[in-house]
């Protein structure tokens, strides 16, 4: 028997309506804040996701899904930013009048070591506005990410807050702490001392116990940003007071990809465990000119959507919300009616289903009930020769005989 890839789910019909019940929160929140989709293909030449996330990210250093064809090396995206980023300057957006807001909801993929909350196919409902430096937009994206989570009914959420400044403020606080960590070596795992040659800003997301001690125990001021950068990120603040978004600044916070600058940002939740991160994002002001598009600031984050499912409230079981009706056929007479009363409770927009088992009317029933149906229609010789159908309210448990003719208005009322 074939079994599915480790680190990948059959996500159930069961499980796919509270899916879809994300999916449509999201596309109307979206609209709301006038962003559009877009839907880039699931593989790309792998070169865009090393300039892009970096050589030294683990997701390129050992969790990227390659496919080799002749001479081409191809990757499973293992996000959306870098493909949008890419299609933005493919499709002439920058000619096109510059500013874009763009959504995308779908599968990634990253080579992980599967564990609760972490696999090898996951799904993110993503969002990315491209062409303005401007402090209101990242005030824009912080603000449609919690009205997104609210939106979701999630409570709990901690959204954390930094800013790593410009390119050269950057590279200063790549410098600072070179210095701080130089004497700690002995207590960083063996990965972290080469970290601290080649990108140390790593070394805050190290997972280790013994590093996340010496992480701890870092004290960093925001002396490597630059007065536009300060100015920039002290905006940031204000709006998000001025909106009442709830978050907190954390200074070691720097995400484990390079095209982060500026603004970075990530969402926790209490419950989850240990990977507590809901969503994350940032700015990216050097992406686009990096990948051989003209300047053009950045912002995007995105959201695991298998992990807003186990932060989402347990009650809300959408199945419940199923508004199906269960036709009961019995004998060869009634069932060929029951085809033509299916047919037309389909053309009134009524979700229907019906017995393909010939099962027993107790089986019919019992199966009707499973399915979630709030209403059963029974036709047997009895109704053919009345000229009525039976209806039984599943919730009450009332049963009457309506007239045939009537059953489409006493079903919509
Ligand atoms: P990321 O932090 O790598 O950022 O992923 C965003 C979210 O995807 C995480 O917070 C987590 O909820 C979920 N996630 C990541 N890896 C896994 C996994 N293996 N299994 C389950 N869920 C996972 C990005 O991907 C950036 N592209 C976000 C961004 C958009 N920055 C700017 N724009």
């Amino acid at each position: 028997m074939f079994k599915r890839v480790s680190g990948t789910k059959d996500i159930l019909p069961d499980e796919a309506i509270l899916w879809q019940r994300l999916e449509e929160i999201s596309r109307n929140i979206f609209s709301l804040y006038n962003f559009r989709e877009i839907r880039p293909p699931l593989i790309e030449e792998a070169a865009l996701f090393n300039r892009s996330l970096g050589e030294s990210a683990e997701i390129v250093k050992k969790q990227m899904f390659l496919i080799q064809n002749k001479d081409e090396t191809y990757a499973l995206r293992p996000e959306g930013t870098a493909s949008i980023v890419r299609a933005y300057i493919e499709n002439n957006f920058q000619k096109l009048g510059g500013f874009a807001k763009f959504y995308y909801i779908g599968p990634m993929f990253r080579l992980e070591r599967p564990q609760k909350g972490r696999l090898r196919q996951f799904h993110h409902i993503g969002a990315e506005a491209i062409g303005s430096l401007e402090p209101e937009l990242d005030i824009e994206m912080l603000s449609l990410a919690d009205t997104l989570l609210r939106n979701f009914s999630i409570e709990g959420y901690k959204i954390r807050l930094n800013t790593l400044g410009c390119a050269n403020d950057k590279d200063k606080l790549v410098e600072t702490l070179r210095k701080n960590l130089k004497n700690k070596t002995a207590a960083l795992c063996p990965e972290c001392n080469k970290r601290l040659s080649i990108n140390p800003l790593r070394i805050l997301d190290c997972k280790n116990e013994p590093c996340k001690e010496v992480v701890k125990g870092l004290k960093i001021s925001n002396e490597y940003l630059c007065a536009d950068c300060k100015k920039h990120f002290n905006k940031v603040r204000e709006g998000l007071d001025s909106l009442k978004i709830d978050y907190e600044v954390s200074p070691h916070l720097v995400r484990g990809l390079d095209y982060y600058t500026g603004t970075v940002f990530e969402i926790s939740h209490n419950e989850l465990g240990a990977q507590d991160a809901i969503g994350a994002g940032g700015r990216y002001n050097n992406l686009v000119k990096e990948l051989g598009g003209a300047c053009a600031g950045a912002i995007g984050f995105a959201f695991g959507i298998e992990r807003l499912l186990m932060a989402s409230p347990k009650k809300e079981e959408a199945a419940l919300e199923k508004k199906l009706v269960y036709l009961i056929a019995l004998g060869d007479k009634a069932r060929s009616y029951g085809l033509k009363l299916l047919a037309e409770l389909r053309k009134n927009n009524i979700p229907s289903d019906t017995d393909y088992e010939n099962k027993s009317i107790k089986g019919a029933l019992r199966q009707a009930n499973d399915l979630g149906a709030w209403l059963v229609l029974i036709i047997g010789d009895n109704e053919l020769a009345k000229g009525v159908i039976t209806l039984k309210d599943m919730l009450s448990g009332v049963q009457k005989e309506i007239k045939a003719e009537d059953i489409l208005k006493e079903i919509k009322c």
